[in-house]
């Protein structure tokens, strides 16, 4: 039986965060046995807010490093970079033709780069939703591993996939957001407020490339609350960030004893970020160490580029064929 396809993307703009980790890489490392998967550095879409390319191969390399060092395999999946596949453009195009000012106005993204660079509200900023769709639809996936902040962006892929399919015939499977288990995932900063995100303050943001005492001196400043005072208390939600990051790194007795401790009005959250700090250095230790060696290995990184970009083109250009037939622009 064929393997149901699978796509998602990250963006080369700084360093990668447990947000990505754990509201997406971890996953794609998870689907890479059952699932036909592309995963895809977009490069194209950091442009829409750092178009100073100095830092832009480094970053890709380094994120490449990161994405292999959390255990992506380019054996089993096709790990690539936007650019190398000059399809997903051309389909870019094609779906800008469907896709309307005005929802593109609304989406949240657009709304916050706008507020956050008044400056810049390029073209390619607006129709950012509209690149993300290609990026999935270039493989007819139906499977888009993303945490909870990229929702919107997926719901927008299967209105354009649909309006395609409406007014072409069907070419595209709707596809959909995807995570194990009911829900995305959402980190929140360490200081309790907003998303972990990679452009906010970086004591609030641990990052794959945190050095241990890094790692530990962030956890403990990180934002708890007053012990509560009635049993079962409902958490605040940087103390549920604090839980949420203990059920992923520490052992399901540690974080039962906490909880226990939170509800029976015990808990010494001093103790309980001092465990949450040993057990997310043994967790991201071994991943960030992998990563610095292979990020000083260009030829492997290089093989593995290519490689990726073959295979991403060969799907990519068999749903172009698909789409022009379908569109009636073949000659
Ligand atoms: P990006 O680069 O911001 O983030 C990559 C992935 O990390 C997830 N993520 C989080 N999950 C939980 N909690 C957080 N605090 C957190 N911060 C980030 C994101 O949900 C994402 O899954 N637009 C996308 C990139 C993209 C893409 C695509 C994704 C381009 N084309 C096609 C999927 C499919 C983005 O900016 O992700």
């Amino acid at each position: 039986m064929q393997k149901e396809k699978v796509l998602s993307g990250i963006r080369p703009t700084g360093f990668v965060h447990l947000g990505n980790y754990f509201g997406a890489i971890r996953n794609w490392v998870n689907m890479q046995d059952e699932y036909d998967c592309y995963f895809c550095v977009v490069d194209w879409h950091s442009l829409t807010t750092h178009p100073d390319t100095r830092e832009l191969q480094t970053s890709v390399h380094r994120l490449l490093s990161e994405l292999l060092a959390s255990g992506l395999d380019p054996d089993k999946c096709v790990l690539y970079i936007q650019s190398d596949v000059p399809e997903i453009a051309e389909l870019y195009f094609y779906l800008n033709t469907m896709a309307y000012k005005g929802e593109l106005e609304k989406t949240a993204t657009f709304k916050d780069k706008v507020r956050q660079q008044p400056n810049n509200v390029n073209a390619a900023l607006l129709t950012y939703p509209v690149l993300q769709a290609a990026d999935i639809l270039i493989h007819r996936a139906v499977n888009v591993p993303v945490g909870k902040d990229q929702e919107q962006h997926v719901e927008m892929t299967r209105n354009f996939a649909d309006r395609f399919n409406h007014r072409y015939g069907d070419v595209f499977p709707l596809p959909k957001a995807f995570n194990y288990g009911s829900k995305l995932i959402k980190i929140i900063s360490l200081d309790g407020g907003g998303k972990m995100s990679k452009s906010e303050n970086q004591m609030n943001t641990l990052y794959l490339a945190d050095d241990n005492d890094q790692i530990r001196t962030k956890l403990m400043k990180a934002k708890s609350d007053i012990v509560p005072a009635e049993k079962n208390a409902q958490k605040s939600e940087a103390v549920q960030n604090l839980f949420t990051l203990m059920s992923l790194v520490s052992g399901k007795e540690v974080t039962e004893k906490f909880e226990s401790d939170f509800n029976n009005c015990i808990i010494r959250y001093g103790d309980m970020k001092k465990q949450l700090g040993e057990d997310m250095v043994r967790f991201m230790s071994p991943i960030r160490e992998r990563a610095v060696a292979i990020q000083q290995d260009k030829a492997y990184l290089s093989k593995v580029i290519k490689q990726g970009k073959e295979k991403a083109r060969a799907s990519a250009s068999e749903t172009l064929l698909l789409v022009r037939k379908a569109m009636g622009v073949n000659y």
